[in-house]
């Protein structure tokens, strides 16, 4: 009898330490296995007095049921414990959540608008929805130009002013040039850093895209004055080895207009990649994309062969348009085009970043995928 109530007892004092899943089993196997402390006081009864016997096998199993069923309830304890979603355990440690960190497009615009900043330029920010007045009108782009149908536009659903005409989302940072020029006298060193919107997803166009847009306009400002500032952003954006070069192009808003490129990183503007290949095999050069055929060639001794840059395919990637401003637009913005000139230019951060890392698709940018995002 003492055994079973001494059983008891240890079982008790057992279970109090148990504080996992295999611990209760460790503790269920000792008390109710096969050769477990129950089984072994049940063993023992024959060696007793009848009236003994039943008395004891009476209390052995009623221990025995008791232990089931602490054993039982103490498991239904431990998986509350362990499984239940609010269970509040204050021994684990914290949880660390990670840090955020600036979007990329926010850090190459704070670096687009430091590197103009140290020559002068200041930053300024006009409305994004904005009248038609100022993004097409006072720029020489009058109602019905074909022109308005490259800046395919947004519409904001509301009557229109008489003397701006219908409010829209600006299509280009462009329309800050006459705000600027009604804000302040020359000298002006604006740098428009804004969101534009035009109605375009792929992959090169999202339907809001940044643009920055550069004005300058004093006395005697010429095309080198354009050239001298761009080369210097390249240098300082990209790296001090690439050049710029200009091409003619057409804008309403300037004359002469241009398009910028800028030297490829990868093959510094020749459009090749030195390549050593092992003598006798062929290798193919496409000079003329156009021509669809590549020549064929053939390595001769050790010679060092050229293939076509992958990343600009030409030498060079376009930046955007520039050009000396317009005198129509210097006059909509109340300055006198025989004594002031100056010159614009608006570029994509977007296209920059691309440029400089390699990257090909816009809308990466824009995914919101943070294991994207967190590589810059
Ligand atoms: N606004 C033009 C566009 O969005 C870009 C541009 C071209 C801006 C020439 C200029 C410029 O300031 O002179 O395509």
């Amino acid at each position: 009898m003492q055994n079973i109530d001494y059983l008891k007892k240890n079982f008790q004092s057992d279970l109090f330490l148990i504080q996992s899943n295999d611990g209760l089993e460790q503790l269920r196997i000792k008390y109710l296995g096969r050769n477990g402390l129950i089984n072994q006081a049940l063993r023992n009864i024959k060696n007793l007095l009848p009236t003994d016997k039943k008395e004891l096998g009476e209390k052995a199993n009623k221990l025995k049921n008791s232990i089931i069923r602490l054993i039982e309830k103490r498991q239904k304890e431990l998986f509350i414990k362990t499984d239940r979603k609010d269970y509040f355990d204050a021994t684990l440690p914290g949880k660390a959540y990670p840090k955020g960190s600036l979007h990329v497009m926010t850090l190459a615009i704070e670096e687009i608008r430091k590197i103009f900043e140290k020559i002068g330029f200041i930053q300024v920010s006009y409305p994004e929805v904005e009248w038609e007045h100022f993004a097409f009108e006072s720029l020489n782009m009058p109602k019905n130009h074909p022109a308005r149908d490259d800046f395919e536009t947004f519409f904001i659903d509301t009557s229109p002013d008489k003397k701006y005409g219908k409010m829209i989302l600006t299509p280009h940072t462009s329309s800050g040039q006459v705000r600027e020029m009604l804000r302040t006298k020359p000298p002006i060193k604006m740098i428009n850093i804004a969101k534009c919107y035009r109605p375009n997803w792929d992959l090169t166009h999202a339907p809001m895209f940044y643009q920055f847009e550069g004005l300058c306009i004093d006395r005697g400002i010429n095309i080198s004055h354009l050239k001298g500032t761009v080369d210097y952003f390249a240098k300082e954006f990209f790296e001090p080895k690439r050049e710029i070069r200009l091409r003619p192009h057409h804008f309403q808003f300037t004359e002469p207009s241009f398009e910028i490129d800028v030297s490829c990183g990868t093959c510094l503007g020749t459009g090749y990649v030195n390549k050593t290949s092992e003598v006798g095999q062929t290798y193919a050069v496409n000079e003329n994309v156009a021509t669809e055929k590549p020549r064929r060639f053939k390595v001769r001794t050790s010679e060092v062969n050229k293939a076509k840059c992958r990343v600009c395919k030409s030498g060079w990637m376009e930046l955007g348009g520039a050009g000396i401003v317009h005198p129509k637009v210097l006059k909509a913005g109340g300055i006198n085009p025989d004594k002031y000139s100056g010159w614009a230019f608006g570029f994509g951060p977007e296209r920059c970043f691309m440029m400089k890392t390699g990257l090909s698709d816009i809308r990466d940018l824009y995914g919101g995928n943070i294991r994207f995002l967190e590589q810059f």
